[in-house]
């Protein structure tokens, strides 16, 4: 476990460094990737005894081991979270993007609405149009710097036509871990307005010391009647290209019409995704997750003392999660020019604040799960490319 190697991600097709060029227009010969949500580590040595006995045995034609791997994913919520989560309740699905997608598709019809807390993860955004349905957008407050949910400016501004919140928790950007007040004021909105609540808690894992991330049903257990619960081992140990995430439904008719659609499409788990996921819940995991968070405490330290250094740039207070968000209002300048500063004078690709909707316009999201030395170049070049203001 050595997070200060740098590792050299070229040339291995990731999208973060080998994609960055077409997507960004920044070349990866000299700039810093810090857009897409992965991280530039060298990967568990537990993932990769676990992949060479895979390649050992040779045998790459249909598998068993889903049952297994599900226990493994009951196992992690409940020794990490406290929460009791059902093997026969879960279904495996190509990735998180995909089970947001499968629940759109069995739970709401074109033209529906559905509720996300902006600004927030932009494929949420992608994801329900491309399915026909409608965005409603409910921006977050930020209150002394921390983003909260407004459930009265939502109430206020429904149309009836809202049949489910797609909830990020911790929510990216920002890193914000949501309280129990907060969860139980959103599960009361749901049930009032008879709402379908699917809480994404992909990031789950990532949160710094002194925080507790609560597990949609541990905080509320009373809403599991209309719940969908996705999570993954794809964020926590940098394995999204395993495709595999679990959607975890409680409910006896929400868990049925879920399965006919999974039937429909005939959706099964891959095999490098059932044998990482499975690796990755085990005590080498979790000791390799506690050592990562202290890791990334330093970088979030660094980045976020850093970038607030330069007069009039604000990064957010974090509580989860490597995705640093930071506001550009204050230097007076338009987001053309911050961003040209940032892609073309300080040589990094951040993510576009204004892609994660309403509220995002006047940010950029950096990611820092780099080696330190990456971080503390970037911060530089970060200071340097505005050093002008004062
Ligand atoms: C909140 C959230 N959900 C889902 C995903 C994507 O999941 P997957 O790669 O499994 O499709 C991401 C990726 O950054 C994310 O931040």
């Amino acid at each position: 476990m050595n997070f200060d190697e740098l590792i050299d991600r070229r040339g291995t097709n990731c999208t973060k460094w080998d994609g960055m060029q077409s997507a960004t227009g920044v070349s990866a010969q000299d700039a810093i990737p810090m857009w897409v949500a992965d991280m530039d580590f060298r990967a568990g040595d537990f993932l990769q005894d676990a992949t060479r006995a895979l390649l050992e045995k040779a045998n790459y034609g249909y598998f068993t081991g889903e049952p297994e791997m599900k226990r493994a994913v009951a196992w992690w919520m409940q020794e990490r979270h406290g929460w009791e989560a059902d093997p026969a309740a879960m279904f495996s699905t190509y990735g998180l993007g995909n089970g947001i997608a499968l629940c759109l598709q069995t739970y709401t019809d074109p033209g529906d609405e559905v509720i996300i807390f902006t600004p927030v993860y932009h494929e949420f955004t992608a994801k329900i149009r491309n399915a026909g349905r409608v965005v409603k957008e409910s921006p977050l407050r930020i209150e002394n710097g921390v983003y909260h949910m407004d459930l009265d400016a939502l109430e206020n501004a429904l149309s009836g036509r809202e049949k489910m919140v797609l909830f990020c928790s911790p929510h990216n950007p920002a890193g914000r871990v949501w309280s129990a007040e907060e969860l139980a004021a959103l599960a009361n909105f749901c049930t009032c307005h008879n709402l379908l609540l699917v809480s994404d808690e992909i990031h789950h894992d990532l949160v710094y010391t002194g925080q507790r991330h609560l597990a949609f049903p541990v905080a509320v257990p009373e809403v599991t009647d209309r719940l969908i619960m996705l999570t993954s081992s794809s964020k926590t140990f940098n394995t999204a290209g395993s495709r595999l995430g679990t959607v975890t439904i409680q409910d006896p008719d929400l868990r049925a019409r879920f399965s006919a659609t999974m039937k429909a499409l005939n959706i099964s788990p891959n095999l490098l995704g059932c044998v990482l996921t499975h690796a990755a819940y085990s005590q080498e995991g979790a000791n390799w997750v506690d050592a990562l968070m202290c890791y990334l405490d330093g970088n979030r330290d660094l980045f976020v003392s850093g970038v607030s250094d330069i007069p009039g740039v604000k990064a957010m207070t974090m509580q989860a999660t490597y995705l640093g968000w930071v506001d550009f209002t204050d230097t007076g300048m338009n987001m053309t020019e911050v961003i040209n500063r940032v892609t073309t004078q300080a040589r990094i690709a951040p993510s576009i604040g204004a892609e994660f909707g309403t509220g995002g316009e006047s940010f950029l999201r950096f990611n820092f799960a780099a080696p330190r030395a990456r971080v503390a170049e970037a911060v530089e070049r970060l200071q340097a490319a505005f050093s002008d203001l004062q």
